[in-house]
């Protein structure tokens, strides 16, 4: 969408993964300092995004939207203010029907959609100070053109308003289930592909509900043509820091969330980090590969059902290359500097995003990887063409 906004994907924070509808003001103003006091605002995270539970059930007197009274006492306004103070963005949610999708999770009663009230919302949030909209298609029906329409009728009116508001949807009923995908770089700044992120790696279920990450990785690599700047697919928010994966599966989350363009939206209590989720939340290289402002998704140059081979072009001519091993064992994963777009050196430099080590090579890149690890360089030297261009869909070497 050509609205000023999101030519590189959003980064921020969300109140949804890990507060579900237990927010309040006091939460959400803690959560913008912790952004700051830990580095992270300055890491490249922008938007507070309080999500579904603040608004009063009923609209005041003249139909405007109002905050929830006893969690928002002193006002939404206020609320953007004070994000606004701290050198952050305001951004906020609600549904583009009769009500919102905590209907289905705790019966909040908070429910008075925009149907029928696109234009007078949209202004109210301008005038609050929003600077991002979740806009979340909360029904089990809905036919994409439905769906369009009635997603264009917010994209309309927060243009109207005159101000940037980064505009990201969910059509849920469109790709819930193995739904048909679209590219809805027409429509919005970021889009929706999976049903909800899980705090798991893997359910077994392959295009559906429950999403683990790794589901979620398999939904949104082939939707990588759609991104460009201003518009890129929104695999959900992260799961980085919530316990239950490993380490080695939440460095590999972020990789991957990194090479595929996606919105880095932490979903974490940012006032209780690890410093090890710090280390993996804040890695200044991963950072640069997503917020690169060619706006590309990784593409897969390779890949078999033990492992992938992504491969990122970046503005100053290298490639970011991701090796993700899928397996639930460590293996060798291996391609080349032409496999991913590069030639006419005779050496390459290599940077890996973790350590950030650099070497060099005259053309294999390959890294031994855990289970369910993702190993990232990137790669610098010769002429750059289109990763995708070759076509290569099977590995040059691998053993496991
Ligand atoms: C949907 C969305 C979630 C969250 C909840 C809130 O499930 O996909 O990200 O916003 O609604 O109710």
């Amino acid at each position: 969408l050509d609205n000023g906004v999101g030519r590189t994907p959003p980064m921020g924070w969300n109140s949804w993964n890990t507060f579900f509808c237990n927010i309040s003001e006091s939460l959400i103003r803690g959560m913008a300092d912790a952004i700051v006091s830990t580095g992270m605002r300055d890491a490249g995270y922008q938007y507070v995004v309080v999500d579904d539970c603040w608004m009063n059930s009923v609209r005041d007197g003249s139909g405007n939207l109002q905050g929830d009274p006893t969690r928002f006492p002193s006002g939404m306004k206020a609320l953007g203010d004070y994000i606004h103070s701290k050198g952050l963005k305001f951004g906020i949610y609600q549904a583009p029907l009769d009500q919102t999708c905590a209907q289905y999770f705790d019966s909040y009663p908070g429910a008075t959609g925009s149907q029928g009230h696109e234009t007078a919302d949209a202004r109210q949030f301008a005038a609050w100070g929003v600077d991002y909209l979740k806009y979340d298609w909360c029904s089990p029906s809905g036919s994409i053109t439905d769906q369009v329409n009635t997603f264009a009728k917010m994209r309309d009116a927060l243009a109207a308003t005159g101000r940037p508001i980064l505009y990201s949807i969910n059509s849920n009923s469109v790709h819930a289930k193995t739904g048909p995908q679209r590219n809805w770089g027409d429509v919005a700044n970021i889009w929706r592909t999976t049903e909800d992120i899980q705090l798991q790696w893997d359910t077994g279920v392959a295009n559906g509900y429950p999403m683990g990450v790794k589901n979620i990785v398999d939904v949104n690599v082939p939707l990588a043509s759609y991104a460009r700047p201003g518009g890129f697919n929104d695999p959900d928010m992260m799961e980085v820091g919530r316990g239950t994966l490993t380490d080695t599966e939440q460095r590999s989350h972020f990789a991957l969330w990194a090479m595929m363009a996606a919105p880095l939206i932490a979903g974490n209590d940012i006032r209780n980090m690890s410093a090890a989720t710090q280390t993996i939340l804040k890695n200044p290289r991963l950072i640069a590969i997503n917020q690169d402002t060619l706006g590309l998704q990784g593409v897969q140059v390779a890949g078999d059902a033990g492992q992938r081979v992504l491969a990122k072009r970046l503005s100053n001519g290298d490639v970011a290359v991701a090796l993700f091993n899928q397996s639930s064992s460590t293996r060798t994963i291996t391609t080349t500097a032409a496999a991913v777009g590069k030639s006419g050196a005779s050496s390459y430099s290599l940077v890996d995003a973790w350590s950030g080590a650099t070497t060099s090579t005259s053309g294999t890149i390959s890294a031994s990887v855990p289970a369910h690890g993702t190993v990232v360089y990137r790669v610098s030297g010769g002429v750059t063409g289109d990763p995708q261009a070759p076509a290569s869909t099977t590995l040059v070497s691998s053993s496991s």
